[in-house]
């Protein structure tokens, strides 16, 4: 290969790494990168093929029906991430900074043996931990009950909850 050959090539090759260059910074220029981690609104499904709404409010996949349908697995890793520092999960396990959840789920709120409730929960005794007091709860504790000591800001998305309580489920003797 003679050297103007060379020349050539390498100018070619130049001009195509420029261009490329060229189009990205652009590109960045363009599309803005730091991408919400999140859709900022999610378009509610068409229930049954009908119009969005059509049967029912938007979305709604009732907790309960999402609860049979998620997997427990993803919501012991979930429980892991996020309660177990303050929850233990076992038959008789300690209280730790909150109550042993063994059993939690359909029992009567703030009636786990052995662990000093704060009133705001206690206020809540007349009711059950069903999927849809638990997701209330799980959703935003202080919202559900206002002074309450759990000071964990909650889990805002449906399928995490979900996955969540389904774990709960199997936290019985009964297995459900
Ligand atoms: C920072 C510590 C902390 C974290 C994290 C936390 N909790 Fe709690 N939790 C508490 C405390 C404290 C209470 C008791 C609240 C009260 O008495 O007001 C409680 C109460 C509860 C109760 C009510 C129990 C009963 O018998 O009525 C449930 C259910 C519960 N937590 C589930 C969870 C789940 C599920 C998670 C994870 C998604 C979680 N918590 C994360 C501290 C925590």
């Amino acid at each position: 290969m003679d050297s103007k050959n060379a020349n050539r090539i390498g100018a070619a090759i130049l001009v195509a790494v420029l261009a490329m260059a060229g189009s990205i910074g652009a590109g960045y220029l363009v599309v803005p990168s730091d991408i919400p981690a999140h859709a900022l609104f999610v378009l509610p499904k068409p229930a049954d093929g009908g119009q969005p709404g059509a049967a029912g409010p938007p979305g709604a996949e009732s907790i309960a029906e999402a609860v049979t349908h998620a997997d427990p697995k993803a919501g012991q890793a979930l429980a892991a991430r996020m309660c177990a520092m303050c929850h233990s999960f076992a038959k008789g396990g300690p209280a730790m900074i909150g109550p042993d959840l063994y059993g939690v789920a359909g029992s009567a709120v703030g009636d786990m043996p052995g662990y000093d409730f704060s009133p705001a929960l206690a206020a809540h005794k007349a009711e059950h931990w069903t999927d849809d007091t638990l997701s209330a709860w799980l959703e935003a504790p202080a919202r559900f009950a206002p002074g309450t000591r759990m000071a964990f800001p909650g889990v805002p998305e449906a399928g995490d909850r979900a996955a969540i309580i389904a774990f709960l489920h199997t936290l019985s003797d009964g297995g459900k």
